[in-house]
């Protein structure tokens, strides 16, 4: 299947410190492709290099979407695909809306600065798009400002501004966290069924392994600005292959297990990303051993399967 979107080697760096160090993955049409790992591992900085919200501190690569890369466009071009063919739901609504406008006419005003529509037909469709994402009472909430709203509905704004447009792929960062779990699953369906009617792909960027199991299509792993491993949804539950996917499955909260217990966990926590050489993740790993002082390259293990590991297979 041809891509939608071709990632190749994407590179961003914060001074010194490589955030994302050599990242390449593909995004088909429709598809989901869940981008998991722990807090500070390069997610959202490759959503934002993405959509060239970087400033500058993309340092290589290339992000071919429909054709054109995106890294290389110029500004006036990147300005019509973002918001209209890529659209992004950021982590943190409080940042991401306007203070002072109402809500509804940033959302009205997201739909008419890429489509030809009145102001009626763009407020009738804001309303709808309230609806679906699960706000109650819309025609009020259309009127309210950002601050009088809770941070769970000016998330539900966002997704509502960010799908406005149809976009063919979405970008969703954490995008709902701050939501309550029914909300969480409500919002979760209402992106798959856009996704299946309109052939809409999805970058699923989150740190639970719950969401992406049930949403996405395929996940790939993130550990210190690098892929760790990628694979088939099913494949990477059934037959984890890094030991990095293997700690953080079993760092999963299970069903039989109440609150109070303790969760295993990981000992460790990401290393700075300052160009280190080898595998980032040997420091932490049960399994490393001399071998691992080279970089393993991200290398198939079985169909579709792919995992930078020495020790994988
Ligand atoms: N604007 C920035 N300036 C400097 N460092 C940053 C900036 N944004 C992110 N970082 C660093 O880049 C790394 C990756 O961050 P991020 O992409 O936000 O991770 P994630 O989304 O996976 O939690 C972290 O070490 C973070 O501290
Ligand atoms: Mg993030």
């Amino acid at each position: 299947m041809t891509a939608l979107l071709e990632v190749r080697d994407l590179r961003v760096a914060f001074g010194a410190a490589a955030a994302v160090d050599g990242v390449s993955f593909t995004v088909a049409p429709g598809e989901t492709l869940g981008l998991v790992g722990e807090s500070g591992c390069g997610k959202s900085t490759t959503a934002l290099a993405l959509m060239r919200l970087l400033h500058g501190a993309v340092t290589g690569g290339s992000a071919h979407f429909d054709g054109r890369d995106l890294l290389a466009l110029d500004r006036p071009a990147m300005r019509g695909v973002r918001g209209a063919e890529i659209a992004m739901i950021f982590q943190d609504p409080g940042t991401a809306l306007h203070p002072l406008i109402r809500v509804g006419e940033q959302v009205t005003e997201a739909i008419r600065a890429h489509q030809a529509v009145s102001a009626a037909v763009a407020r009738a469709r804001a309303l709808d798009l309230f609806r679906q994402v699960g706000i109650a009472t819309p025609e009020l909430r259309l009127r309210a400002y950002p601050h009088q709203l809770s941070g769970g509905m000016c998330q539900r704004v966002m997704i509502a501004a960010a799908i406005a447009c149809s976009p063919r792929l979405l970008l969703a960062d954490e995008p709902t966290t701050a939501l309550d779990v029914t909300v969480q699953a409500q919002i979760l369906e209402l992106l798959q069924t856009i996704s299946r009617a309109t052939g809409m792909a999805v970058i699923l960027i989150t740190h639970d392994l719950g969401v992406v199991a049930g949403m996405a299509d395929r996940v790939a792993v993130m550990y210190a600005g690098r892929i760790v491993e990628m694979a088939p949804t099913a494949a990477l539950f059934a037959a984890p292959a890094h030991p990095y996917t293997r700690g953080l499955l079993g760092a999963v909260p299970r069903l039989d297990q109440g609150w109070d217990d303790e969760l295993p966990i990981i000992p460790g926590s990401v290393a700075t990303a300052i160009a280190a050489s080898g595998c980032r993740f040997a420091p932490r790993c049960p399994r490393a051993d001399r071998s691992c002082r080279a970089t393993p390259p991200l290398a198939p293990v079985a169909e579709g399967h792919l995992a930078a590991c020495w020790h994988s297979g």
